[in-house]
C-alpha cells in the first residue's frame, strides 16, 4: 500500500473569519466564508495527515477526518492555536483574522443617540507573528489578502512573520478572493522560490499548494 505524504504527520488550519463584539447585538467582521481553510483542512485529510481545524464562525461542513475546533474571536483563535502548535508539523493560517477590535465590548445593547457616534479599536493580537515568533520545528505557512502591490506586501509579511512561505491573495482579483468558490495566488517561499496558480477551485488549489510545499521541504 501506499505511504501518504503526510502520514505521522500533525498539520493544523486556521479558517473563515473572526468576529469581535461591540455589544451583545453588533460586531466587527469580514467577507471571509471559510472556503479556502476548509479547503486546505481538506487537502490536509486526504495527504494522510492528523488535521486540526480552527475555525472562525463560517456555515460549512467540516472535512470529514479532521478535529473542528470553533472558535469566535482572534483572541480565542490565538489560544487554540497555541495550544497545538508545540508538535504540529505544519501551521496553514487562511483565517481572516481582525486586525482590531473595540476597545470596550458593552453588556448591554448600546442606545442610538443624536448625531454621529465612533467606535474605539484597539489591535488584536497577530497570531501568525506570535507563532513565528515561538518557532522551533513547524513549518508555518500564511496568506496574505492584499488589494494592491500583492507579492511585494507578500513577501514583506513572509519576512516579518518568520514565515516559511506565504500564499499570496490578491483579492481584487475577479477568479478568486473572499467568498467565491474558486481562487487565484502566488505560492512564495522564504528561499525565493516564486510559482503562480491560475484560476481554479479552493479545493483543487489546495491539495496543490499543499504537494508543492510538502515536496520543496523533503528536498532540503
Ligand atoms: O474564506 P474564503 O471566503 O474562502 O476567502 C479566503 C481568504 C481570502 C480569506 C484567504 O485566501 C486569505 O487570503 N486569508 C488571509 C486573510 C488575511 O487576514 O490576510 P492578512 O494579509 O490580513 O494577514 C496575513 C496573515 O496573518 C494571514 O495568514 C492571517 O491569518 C494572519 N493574521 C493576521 C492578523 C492577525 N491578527 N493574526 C494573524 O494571524
Amino acid at each position: 500500500s501506499r505511504v501518504l505524504p503526510l502520514a505521522e504527520k500533525k498539520v493544523v488550519v486556521t479558517a473563515g473569519p473572526t468576529l469581535e463584539r461591540i455589544d451583545p447585538v453588533r460586531y466587527i467582521s469580514n467577507f471571509s466564508s471559510g472556503k479556502m481553510g476548509f479547503a486546505m483542512a481538506e487537502a490536509a485529510v486526504e495527504m494522510g495527515a492528523k488535521t486540526v481545524l480552527i475555525s472562525g464562525p463560517v456555515s460549512l461542513e467540516p472535512p470529514k477526518g479532521a478535529e473542528l475546533i470553533r472558535v469566535e474571536s482572534a483572541e480565542e483563535m490565538l489560544q487554540e492555536v497555541v495550544n497545538q502548535y508545540a508538535d504540529a508539523d505544519y501551521v496553514v493560517k487562511s483565517a481572516a483574522v481582525a486586525d482590531y477590535r473595540p476597545a470596550v465590548v458593552h453588556n448591554q445593547k448600546m442606545k442610538k443617540k443624536q448625531g454621529a457616534s465612533s467606535i474605539e479599536l484597539e489591535r488584536t493580537t497577530d497570531i501568525l507573528k506570535t507563532l513565528g515568533e515561538q518557532k522551533t520545528s513547524q513549518c508555518l505557512i500564511g496568506f496574505a489578502a492584499e488589494t494592491t502591490d500583492a507579492i511585494s506586501y507578500g513577501k514583506g509579511k513572509l519576512e516579518s512573520k518568520n514565515l516559511d512561505w506565504i500564499i499570496v491573495n490578491d483579492v481584487t482579483d475577479p477568479g478568486g478572493g473572499f467568498g467565491s468558490d474558486t481562487n487565484v495566488v502566488t505560492l512564495l517561499s522564504r528561499s525565493g522560490r516564486e510559482r503562480r496558480f491560475p484560476a481554479m477551485e479552493k479545493k483543487k488549489l489546495a491539495k496543490q499548494l499543499l504537494e508543492t510545499i510538502v515536496q520543496e521541504g523533503q528536498k532540503h
